[in-house]
């Protein structure tokens, strides 16, 4: 029988970002571009990225050990992983799975989700639902991607967008009840906006894949106007199923795609853009990435604080998107966790 509700949290969060930055002048010599039109009409400064050697496990798996060490939790003791990723080490095996074993984590169910950016929301909310029966007690999430690895940097309109990155919670049961509120949606109608076409319409070896089948496609504009119609109702739904009006929320966690569609949701919405949470300038796009990583440094640096209320919401290809509200309960971040 599969019927028991157990209360679900947060009790630690971490992040990875590459140490190589690449700032916009940096991409002037690689294309058609500026620094100035970056800024105005994204609001990215920098952005991280892998070295060559590396794949999503070796950005993932820092992240999940900071999380842990914050948890104060052995990876012996978590029973699932999910990792949120469009950009998996390989097809198979699972990325999650070498997560699991370069940490340790030998008890834990393991799976990979891919919805994008809205990757780890996604996540994040199908790992609640197996604390919430009683099936499993802890579950890591990680949501990364590493699409530098993915990009054209001759194509203006995709090679300044994205950075790489990975952050990551664990969940545990048996707490406090700090999910609020959970919803998830998609429009498959939009799934040419954004795409890698490589996989089994276009394999890795053949003329498409050859003349660019690998690289992101985004049709931009319309990828903006899909945030701006879905991302408002989502988030004014999100708060409605929490119970709560949205000037009761401390925290607006949006995808980090561009600032400027943070800052018009901001006004659609009557948001101060104080309650906003930005870090696009530093981190730009990592795709599954920015709200775990947007997280886990509003956390870690104290802007989040025990018994604020956080609204995180993702969007992104499928078209997907997906928004959670949590009440955030885990022990402030010590330097040594
Ligand atoms: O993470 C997944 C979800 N992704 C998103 O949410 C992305 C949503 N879309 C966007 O953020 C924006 O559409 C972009 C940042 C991708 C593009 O910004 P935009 O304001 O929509 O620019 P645009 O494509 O409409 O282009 C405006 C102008 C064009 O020039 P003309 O035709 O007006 O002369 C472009 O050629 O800006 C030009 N342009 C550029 N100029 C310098 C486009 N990209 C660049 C560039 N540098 N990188």
């Amino acid at each position: 029988m599969v019927r028991t509700f157990h209360p679900v949290e947060i009790v630690g969060c971490g992040s990875y970002v590459p140490e190589k930055v690449v700032t916009n002048h940096d991409l002037e010599a690689l294309m058609n571009t500026s620094d100035t039109w970056i800024v105005e009409r994204t609001g990215i400064r920098q952005r991280h990225i892998a070295r060559d050697d590396q794949a999503l496990s070796d950005l993932a798996i820092p992240a999940a050990r900071q999380a842990l060490a914050h948890a104060g939790i052995s990876a012996s003791e978590i029973d699932l992983i999910i990792v949120g990723t469009s950009t998996p080490d390989m097809l198979m095996p699972a990325t999650s799975a070498l997560v699991q074993h370069a940490i340790g984590a030998t008890r834990a169910a393991v799976f990979d989700m891919e919805a994008a950016c809205t990757g780890f929301v996604q996540a994040f909310i199908v790992a609640q639902q197996f604390l919430m029966t009683g099936m499993y007690r802890k579950a890591l999430v990680i949501g990364g991607d590493l699409l530098s690895k993915f990009t054209n940097f001759s194509d203006r309109g995709t090679g300044m967008l994205f950075g790489d990155g990975a952050g990551a919670v664990v969940l545990s049961s048996g707490g406090q009840d700090a999910i609020l509120s959970n919803l998830m949606g998609a429009d498959g109608s939009g799934a040419d906006l954004i795409t890698i076409p490589i996989g089994s319409r276009v394999p890795p070896s053949g003329e498409r894949a050859d003349s660019g089948g690998h690289h992101v496609t985004m049709k931009g504009r319309e990828v903006y106007k899909f945030a701006l119609e879905r991302v408002p109702p989502a988030i004014q739904e999100a708060a409605r199923l929490a119970g709560l009006e949205l000037s009761e929320i401390d925290h607006f966690l949006m995808h980090q795609a561009n600032a400027r569609i943070i800052e018009a949701v901001a006004k659609r919405l009557g948001l101060p853009m104080e309650k906003m949470i930005v870090n696009i300038d530093m981190r730009a796009n990592t795709s599954a990435g920015t709200v775990p990583i947007a997280l886990a440094e509003s956390a870690h640096s104290g802007r989040i604080k025990a018994g604020d209320t956080v609204l995180m919401v993702g969007f992104g290809s499928g078209l997907t998107w997906a928004a959670s509200v949590i009440r955030w309960t885990a022990a402030p971040y010590s330097q040594e966790d």
